[in-house]
């Protein structure tokens, strides 16, 4: 919402400029008009001139004639001018109405314009524990000339303006078979590979899997066959702004992840991104006070810090929102630079970090999914597993992210959550081996 605050505001301020101008200009012409009329007679001094500041013509020129003049003569002579000044003047109103009128006209362009960013009436702040911040933003309106094409799928597939996305190439083939797979069971129609080979897009045609391939000459393709895994990881952030700007909310999802539930029965809506957590903990996934302690400072040995684990930038939900499109191109720009960078690393320090002298943060609201509900693969094998009580919570998706050996894992979760086959899980190590 800031740039576009900031624009109106800007509007704002021309307007009431273009208005003072028209003032002043107003004032000038009447003064003018009024040496132009009464010097030449020498009845004004500098003192009495000055009393016209006020604007108020008439009443300033009678008031004058009255304590100056004493002759019919004089006073007839005052009253045709009077009169001329109030034709003037007639005109002069006129004149400014007509220019009034098209300030407004030209405020009312810019509001149409800017549509999207309908500011809220000021308003009290209401009693003690009532008020609440805006966590959900409104969304962006729908430009469906960015991308026909895709608008096109997307109005087939999307189910309340809604859909999963994965990226997908021909070496996660085996992965991406599951996952499909594991949607299809939930009967959604609702979800969509974004091919980035010609095997993939055959894959899906074999499998009636909803895809997209984008076309060749957007550039992408080169980088999606054989650019390093970063700059694959900033392609999807753009690939993923384009559904955005369609006005589509996106559950972004890797292949590594078995659907056990329908998500979209299991999402808020209420933030810019909602996301899976790396975390392993309450502590850990919802956020702390990690207490620093440094003896040397004595009585203010303890400090106190913020953590929480990252995001997982491979499983959120994203709204179609300024801020959620500010965070896609924050990351990709951050990516696209030469240097290495995590694009999960990069994706929760643009999220999280707060301006300062010289940074602007994004301001984007955002909430932690369940980790129970959105299970990762620590949380499975470090502890559900391990509890006759949480292995009967029924998860609405696992995903592996934190074993290597993720083909073998997924099918375990498969067979334990779908298949009811209780042991599929056990003969797995809680971490890799190395
Ligand atoms: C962990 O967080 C969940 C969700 O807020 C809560 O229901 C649960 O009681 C918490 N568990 C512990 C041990 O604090």
């Amino acid at each position: 919402m800031g740039p576009l605050l900031g624009r109106r505001a800007k509007n704002a301020a021309q307007s009431a400029r273009a208005s003072r101008i028209a003032v002043a200009i107003v004032i000038g012409i009447l003064v003018g008009g009024i040496f132009a009329f009464l010097y030449p007679h020498g009845l004004f001094s500098w003192d009495h001139a000055s009393q016209f500041k006020g604007g108020r013509l008439t009443k300033s020129i009678i008031q004058i004639g009255s304590t100056l003049c004493e002759s019919s003569e004089r006073i007839s002579m005052l009253k045709s001018d009077i009169a001329d000044l109030s034709s003037k003047n007639l005109e002069l109103k006129k004149h400014n109405t007509e220019l009034t009128a098209k300030l407004k006209a030209a405020e009312q362009k810019n509001n149409d314009e800017y549509e999207v960013m309908v500011v809220d009436e000021l308003q009290k702040a209401g009693p003690f524990g009532s008020v609440k911040g805006i966590r959900t933003n409104s969304i962006v309106l729908p430009d469906d000339t960015i991308n026909p094409r895709l608008s096109k799928i997307l109005k087939k597939i999307a189910v309340q303006n809604e859909l999963i996305v994965a990226l997908a190439n021909s070496n996660v083939k085996s992965m991406l078979e599951i996952w499909f797979t594991s949607i299809k069971k939930l009967g959604m129609p609702n979800y969509l590979v974004v091919a980035l080979d010609d095997q993939t897009v055959d894959f899906c045609k074999e499998n009636g899997v909803p895809f997209y391939k984008r076309d060749p000459d957007e550039g992408f393709d080169s980088i999606a066959k054989t650019g390093s895994n970063h700059a694959v990881s900033g392609l999807k952030f753009r690939i993923l702004r384009e559904f955005l700007q369609l006005g589509y909310s996106v559950l972004l999802s890797d292949v590594d992840i078995v659907y056990i539930q329908n998500p979209f029965e299991h999402i808020y809506r209420d933030s810019d991104v909602e996301s899976m957590s790396d975390g392993h903990n309450n502590m850990t996934a919802y956020g702390f006070n990690d207490v620093f302690d440094d003896p040397s400072m004595g009585w203010a040995r303890y400090a106190h810090t913020m953590r929480i684990w990252v995001y997982n930038s491979g499983f959120f939900y994203i709204r179609p929102t300024l801020p959620a499109i500010e965070l896609l191109d924050r990351v990709a720009e951050r990516l696209s630079q030469r240097l290495p960078a995590w694009d999960q690393a990069v994706f929760n320090e643009e999220l999280f970090f707060p301006s300062y002298p010289g940074y602007i943060g994004l301001h984007a609201s955002k909430r932690t999914m369940d980790r129970y509900l959105f299970m990762n693969s620590k949380v499975l094998f470090k502890e559900v597993r391990k509890d006759g009580k949480l292995k009967k919570l029924k998860p609405v998706v696992v995903h592996v992210n934190y074993h290597p050996d993720k083909l073998p894992r997924m099918i375990a979760v498969v067979e334990f959550y779908c298949n009811g086959k209780e042991d599929a899980l056990e003969s797995f190590p809680d971490g890799s081996d190395w």
